[in-house]
C-alpha cells in the first residue's frame, strides 16, 4: 500500500504550473465520440480519472495515441464495442458522459451506473430528463442505463429546464443534443468553467453552442461534427487546492497558467481571512501572513460561487484560524468525512447537518490519517503540510484521481511530503488495530 509522509511546518515557496482541468478533460475526451475522425486534444492533466476515460474509449474501439505527456489524439472512427466495460466505468463519476455521447453518435447506449466520490445519493434524474426531452427511451436496470431513440434514429432537438443546476447533467445533455435535429434549449443550466470549455470544444468540431457559462444555453445540432484540436482550460480546484495550501503554511506561492477570474470567490475568502492574493493574466500569488488568519463563514455554491470542491480543503486552513468558522455545504448530502479524520490532528468541529462549525486552535498536530474521498484527501495534505510533525495519510488513490503530481509539485516548493509503500501486512495489521 502506498501512502503520503509529511513532515510539517515547512512554508510553501517557490512557482507551480497548473494542469489541464479534471471535470473538463473526462467530459470533452468522451464528446470525441460524436466525431467520425481525429481530436487532438492538448492540456489533459494525467491524472488516473483520464487514464480511465482513455481507457474505456479504447474499450469501445477508439484509436488513441498519446502525443506527448499531456496531450493525445482520439480518433473514434472506428467504434465497434458500445457495451461500456462494467468494472472500469464504475470506478469513476465522469462514466455517465459515455452515455450523451453514445447516444447522440448512435441513437443508443448501455453504460454502467457511474461510481465517483462518495458524497451521499448522486442521482442521475436530470441526465434523464434531458435524454427523454429529446426523444430517447431511457431504462435503469441492474446497474446498467439504458438509453436508445425508437427505431434507432437520431435525437430530436428538446427543451429541459433542470430541476436541480447540475454540472453533469448539463454537460451531458450538451454531449446528446450536438448531432441531434434541431435546437435543444438547457434551461437552469450550470454554469461552471468547464462547461463553457465543454461548448468551445463542441464549437470547434462545428456544433453550435450558445450561451454556455449563463442559466439558459441553446445547442443547434448539426450532421456531422469534424475532428478539432483543443486545448483543456486549467484546473480551477488544483488551482484553488494549492491556493490554499500556501496559505495554510504560511508561504510565498505563484501559480502559473491559471484563470485567475476562476477563482475569484476563493480568493475574496482568503483576502478576508487576512492573506495576500494577487492577480496578473494567468498568474495568482498567495503569501501568508504570520499573524494569524481571521475566521469566516463559507457556504458553497454553483459557480461563481464559493466551489464545493473547495470546501474540504479550506476547512484545513478553518482549523487554525483564530475564532469560529462556519462551513455549510450547500450541494452534496455528505461532504464532511474529512473533518473526522481532522479531529485526530487536533481540529476542534461541530457538524449539524449541512453546516460545520469549526473551533480555531493555534496548531495541528501530525497523525496517521485516512482519505475518505478526492477532496478529503487533498485537505489532508493540506492539514498535513501546516501541521506540527509528522502525518501520515493512506488510500492517497482517492487524490490520484485528480491532482497531477501532487507530490512533485508541493516538492518542488520546499514541502517535506513523499510517497512511501507500506508492506501489504503492516497495513493490515495497522487496519485490525483501527
Ligand atoms: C460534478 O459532479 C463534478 N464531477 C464534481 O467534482 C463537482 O463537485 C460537482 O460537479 C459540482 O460542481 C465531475 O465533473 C466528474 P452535479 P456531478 O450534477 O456532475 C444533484 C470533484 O471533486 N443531482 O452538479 O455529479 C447531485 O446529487 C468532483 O472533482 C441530482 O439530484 O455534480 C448534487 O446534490 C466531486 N440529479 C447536485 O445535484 C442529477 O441528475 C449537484 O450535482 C444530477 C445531480
Amino acid at each position: 500500500m502506498t501512502k503520503y509522509l509529511i513532515e510539517g511546518g515547512h512554508p510553501l515557496h517557490g512557482t507551480i504550473e497548473i494542469s489541464g482541468a479534471k471535470n473538463a478533460a473526462v467530459a470533452i475526451i468522451p464528446a470525441a465520440l460524436l466525431v467520425d475522425g481525429v481530436c487532438r486534444i492538448e492540456n489533459v492533466p494525467q491524472i488516473s480519472d483520464v487514464t480511465l476515460i482513455l481507457q474505456i474509449l479504447r474499450e469501445l474501439g477508439a484509436d488513441i495515441k498519446t502525443v506527448n505527456r499531456t496531450t493525445v489524439d482520439v480518433d473514434c472512427s472506428h467504434i465497434r464495442n458500445r457495451q461500456v466495460p462494467y468494472e472500469l466505468a464504475r470506478k469513476i463519476r465522469a462514466s455517465y458522459y459515455l452515455v450523451g455521447a453514445l447516444l447522440g453518435r448512435f441513437g443508443w447506449a448501455e453504460v454502467p451506473l457511474p461510481g465517483g466520490c462518495n458524497l451521499g445519493g448522486r442521482p442521475i434524474d436530470q441526465h434523464i430528463k434531458g435524454f427523454v426531452a429529446m426523444g430517447a427511451e431511457v431504462d435503469v436496470r441492474n446497474g446498467l442505463i439504458y438509453a436508445q431513440v425508437p427505431g434507432r434514429g437520431c435525437l430530436a432537438g428538446g427543451q429541459v429546464y433542470l430541476d436541480i443546476v447540475s454540472v453533469g447533467a448539463t454537460m451531458n445533455i450538451m454531449l446528446a443534443a450536438a448531432l441531434a435535429e434541431g435546437m435543444t434549449v438547457i434551461e437552469n443550466a450550470a454554469k461552471e468553467p468547464h462547461i463553457v470549455d465543454l461548448a468551445n470544444f463542441l464549437n470547434s468540431m462545428g456544433c453550435r453552442v450558445k450561451g454556455a457559462g449563463t442559466d439558459v444555453i441553446r445547442i443547434f445540432g448539426r450532421d456531422y461534427l469534424h475532428g478539432a484540436n483543443y486545448t483543456v482550460i486549467p484546473d480551477q480546484i488544483e488551482t484553488g487546492t494549492l491556493m490554499i495550501a500556501a496559505a495554510a503554511t504560511h508561504g510565498d506561492v505563484e501559480l502559473t497558467g491559471c484563470i485567475p477570474t476562476h477563482m475569484e470567490a476563493l480568493s475574496a475568502k482568503l483576502l478576508e481571512m487576512g492573506a495576500r492574493v494577487t492577480e496578473s493574466d494567468d498568474t495568482l500569488r498567495v503569501r501568508g501572513t504570520l499573524c494569524g488568519y481571521r475566521g469566516v463563514n463559507i457556504k458553497t455554491q454553483v459557480y461563481p460561487g464559493f466551489p464545493t470542491d473547495l470546501q474540504q480543503p479550506m476547512s484545513a486552513l478553518l482549523c487554525t484560524a483564530v475564532g469560529t468558522s462556519t462551513v455549510v455545504e450547500n450541494i452534496f448530502e455528505t461532504r464532511f468525512r474529512h473533518l473526522a479524520e481532522m479531529e485526530r490532528m487536533g481540529a476542534r468541529v461541530r457538524i449539524y447537518e449541512q453546516t460545520a462549525v469549526i473551533e480555531g486552535v493555534p496548531q495541528l498536530h501530525g497523525a496517521a490519517v485516512e482519505a475518505t474521498d478526492l477532496r478529503a484527501g487533498a485537505a489532508l495534505v493540506i492539514a498535513g503540510l501546516a501541521a506540527r510533525g509528522t502525518t501520515e495519510i493512506s488510500q492517497i488513490q482517492f487524490i490520484e484521481r485528480g491532482y497531477e503530481d501532487l507530490v512533485g509539485k508541493l516538492r518542488a516548493v520546499g514541502a517535506d511530503i513523499q510517497m512511501v509503500d507500506v508492506p501489504v501486512e503492516a497495513a493490515e495489521n495497522e487496519a485490525q488495530i483501527s
